[in-house]
């Protein structure tokens, strides 16, 4: 029990239906703690006044995208061992927005009976893309083909393995710890730290499935949502629900996921990224245990949003309906390039003018190139009128300086 107050205890005594023996309800002042306060907490505590919980965050940043959001809000880092100890025992629960934080303070915490969710056991998996990788190929999970690599000289020795995508095990994020090696002659530039190799894929398409389970062990799993890469730059350009891959290959996709959930035994939102090759395989990228960039148009565009669902997995409540209400796609607004400093939008009047289109700002008052400033949820029944409509998107609203 890890409220000593006594006089407090009558509060914290179950209610009827909630799971947790000796905890209050959720709609009694409870205080969910986050760890991690970027544009993905934000938008998981917009999900909160609607079931009275209230958010408790942690950042590093005093200007984080959740610091004006949160009911309370603690500056401090998400690694530092004490510093997470020392916030979780603020709160009743604790879920994370970001995967790098500090998980043995995570495992005190659980040991001390405070509900932390997705489980630290998860979390630990998940952090480090080499467990990560082993632990789909232990489970039958299908995945690209990999070796585990210790250093550039260990790459060296597995030349004959490219051309592949060497990974870092951990600390990577949006891209930064993920380079294509092509041929020996790019072993120059192998990240030189513990990591991995993982065959190349030319893939056809790439997927993101969401899913959620509860500590039930509930599944309810969110339709594929398709990257669509830009022709020339190679980058993702925008996000289309539902996916345009055959039901066949939805519904492989849709299996898959469910089946690293149940593998997992996650309490929780999992994103998982796969890629379908171009005879139809459907293999796992990599998995995220919280909400992700590939289902922020759940929030307009399906009967329940990732943060909903998310927050109904870790609450121990039923699962929300996952399917979709109308067709959407999702552009993330990006710094421009060459503007750094107080970010200005252009465009925005012109946006809004656009029907179905859904402007997220995350908070940010400060630009640089490429940096997520927020995202466009544009909606519409017509397929056709709503690819012409992100064109339409992407041309009009700019993060400028
Ligand atoms: N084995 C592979 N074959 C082909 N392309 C790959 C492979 N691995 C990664 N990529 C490409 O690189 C992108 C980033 O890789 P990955 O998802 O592993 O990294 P990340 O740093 O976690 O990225 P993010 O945070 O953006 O999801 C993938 O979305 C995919 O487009
Ligand atoms: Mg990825």
């Amino acid at each position: 029990m890890h409220y000593p107050n006594p006089g407090d205890m009558m509060r914290r005594f179950p209610v009827k239906g909630f799971p947790f023996k000796g905890m209050k309800a959720f709609y009694q002042d409870f205080r969910l703690g986050i760890v991690g306060g970027g544009q993905l907490g934000r938008m998981l505590i917009q999900a909160c006044p609607n079931y009275d919980v209230s958010t408790v965050v942690l950042d590093p940043s005093g200007v984080a995208p959740c610091h004006e959001l949160a009911s309370e809000f603690h500056q401090g880092s998400l690694t530092d061992y004490d510093t997470v100890y020392r916030f979780g025992k603020t709160v009743d629960m604790l879920t994370i927005e970001i995967e790098n934080v500090n998980v043995a303070a995570l495992y005190q915490l659980e040991k001390e009976g405070l509900p932390v969710y997705p489980q630290p056991r998860v979390i630990e998996i998940i952090q480090d893309k080499r467990v990560q990788k082993q632990f789909y190929r232990d489970n039958n999970i299908p995945t690209p083909d990999f070796v585990l690599v210790e250093n550039r000289a260990d790459i060296l020795q597995h030349a004959a393995f490219l051309p592949a995508f060497n990974k870092l095990g951990k600390g990577g994020y949006d891209g930064g710890g993920v380079q294509a090696l092509k041929s020996p002659e790019d072993i120059d530039k192998a990240f030189d730290a513990p990591g991995l190799l993982e065959k190349y894929i030319d893939f056809d398409r790439e997927i993101s499935v969401l899913a959620a389970r509860n500590s039930k062990g509930e599944v309810a799993v969110f339709p594929a949502v398709e990257c669509i890469f830009h022709p020339k730059h190679n980058l993702v350009d925008y996000l289309l629900s539902p996916s345009s891959a055959s039901e066949e290959i939805q519904a492989k996709a849709e299996a898959i996921a469910r089946r690293v959930l149940e593998k997992l035994e996650i309490t929780g939102l999992l994103a998982v990224e796969m890629f379908i090759t171009r005879s139809g395989e459907v293999l796992v990228n990599e998995s995220a245990p919280r909400p992700h960039n590939s289902g922020h148009q759940t929030i307009n565009a399906n009967y329940t949003s990732q943060y909903e669902q998310h927050l109904r997995a870790i609450l121990g409540l039923p699962l929300g309906s996952t399917a979709i209400k109308c067709p959407s796609a999702m552009v993330n607004v990006l710094g421009a390039e060459g503007c750094s400093g107080e970010v200005r939008y252009e465009g925005l009047e012109e946006l809004l003018k656009i029907a179905g289109a859904n402007l997220f700002l995350y908070g940010k008052k400060q630009t640089r190139p490429f940096r997520k400033m927020g995202h466009v949820t544009i909606l519409d029944e017509d397929r056709e009128k709503l690819i012409a409509k992100v064109e339409q998107v992407k041309k009009t609203i700019r993060a400028v300086v």
